[in-house]
């Protein structure tokens, strides 16, 4: 098992009291669709899905590494869809990830898109029942928590969305906005609140005349503000940042970025940074994950990933980054679209896109094997394994 990063979960701040007179399903439902997860749906797979619950017995996990804040073992993710004509797919969103996130760090996640990645990270809040595998914060598994423990769990995890306008109330006005995790976890009177919300827009960076208005009258900048400042209300630990600036003015975004840096210096926060473009986690993050098709298939140091990727799926990416074109570094053109993740290709999923393809890859799935001092890797051209080894 891999020993070398992350796992936990946090919930944003999307319950009001009567949400959680509902059933949880419901809640998860409304969850996800506020994260935006069903955007990568065709039509007729938004038909309704259901998250497949496994069967596991919960393990106890092993010592925990102080120096771990969470870590993911083996987590799968997998929903039952609904397609045409009354057929079913099983849809492996996150099929056996484990990783580690250190305390302080800020671990990128970085795949095309549709590769699982705000799935993952949604396995770190506790918004979904897991399919298998654990989750593990601060050395405790919260795969399976429920009640008074999920509730005081999210405050210690939080998440930041894609698109700040799919997550603020168009009705609410900001000030109201950024109590509502106070109410929720019936935290301060009112006054003390309206203190706290102003404590938070001096934190972001965000003029206190903002708190009378509606979301529909800032910017696209202001409103993300409004998104962190949430997510920081309640002081988490960890703050899963889902594509924090992609729907951002590039101008925009670095000021994000660096406030979101800034931050975490002051509080001590661990960042799980989600993003499709690898030049975006370039700067910000300590190590990097690369995804596809539900599987990690490289984690190294950040300097090691854009000067010495191993992966080809990796170095195709760094290669459409522009900035990287004419370097003189060899480019590697992906060839076709992502496959379907409820057809995952047999063997190395990547193979039937990968430049470097031989027969082993199209039957044995390569595992993450470490093939240098912190940096793993999941293919052939490394890891020289047996047919026994994929039995
Ligand atoms: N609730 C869900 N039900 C069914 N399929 C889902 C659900 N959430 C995500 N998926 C599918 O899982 C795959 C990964 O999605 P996602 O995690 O959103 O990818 P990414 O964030 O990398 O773009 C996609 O094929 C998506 O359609
Ligand atoms: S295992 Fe084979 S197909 Fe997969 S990335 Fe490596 S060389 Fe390419
Ligand atoms: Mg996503």
């Amino acid at each position: 098992m891999l020993s070398a990063g992350i796992n936990k979960k946090g919930v944003a701040n999307i319950m009001n009291h009567e949400q959680e007179k509902q059933p949880e399903q419901q809640l998860e439902r409304e969850a996800r669709i506020d994260a935006g997860v069903y955007a990568n749906l065709s039509e007729e797979e938004e038909t309704i899905i259901t998250p497949v619950r496994g069967e596991e017995e919960p393990v106890p996990p092993e010592k925990p590494d102080p120096e771990v804040l969470v870590e993911a073992v083996d987590v799968r993710q997998y929903f039952q869809v609904k397609k045409s004509r009354g057929r079913k797919a099983l849809v492996k969103a996150v099929d056996g990830v484990s990783f580690a996130i250190r305390r302080g760090e800020t671990f990128g996640l970085v795949g095309e898109s549709g590769c699982g990645k705000s799935t993952l990270g949604k396995t770190f809040l506790r918004l979904t029942p897991l399919t298998g595998g654990q989750v593990l914060f601060n050395g405790e598994d919260i795969s399976h928590i429920k009640g008074k423990a999920l509730k005081r769990f999210r405050c210690r995890a939080q998440m930041i969305f894609q698109d700040p306008s799919s997550c603020l109330n168009p009705r609410r006005r900001i000030e109201d906005i950024m109590a509502e995790p106070y109410k929720i976890h019936r935290l301060y009177d009112k006054n003390e609140r309206a203190d706290k919300v102003r404590e938070l827009c001096d934190m972001v960076g965000l003029s206190r005349n903002y708190l009378k208005r509606y979301p529909h009258e800032m910017s696209g900048g202001q409103k993300q503000r409004v998104g962190i400042a949430r997510a920081l209300a309640l002081r988490p630990q960890l703050i899963v940042c889902d594509e924090p600036v992609s729907a951002l003015d590039v101008s925009i975004q670095a000021q994000v970025i660096n406030l979101l840096q800034d931050l975490q210096q002051k509080l001590g926060l661990t960042y799980l940074f989600i993003s499709h473009n690898l030049s975006v986690v370039k700067h910000c993050c300590q190590r990097i994950g690369v995804m596809y098709l539900g599987r990690l298939v490289e984690i190294a140091p950040a300097g090691r990933i854009y000067g010495h990727a191993l992966h080809p799926y990796t170095n195709a990416l760094i290669s459409a980054i522009p900035a990287v074109e004419g370097s003189g570094t060899e480019r590697t053109l992906l060839k076709g679209d992502l496959p379907s993740p409820s057809a995952v290709p047999p063997g190395c999923p990547f193979h039937t896109r990968c430049p470097h393809a031989m027969d082993i890859c199209r039957q044995y799935r390569p595992e993450l094997k470490e093939e240098e001092a912190g940096h793993f890797v999941a293919c052939h051209l490394y890891n020289h394994q047996t047919e026994e080894d994929n039995e």
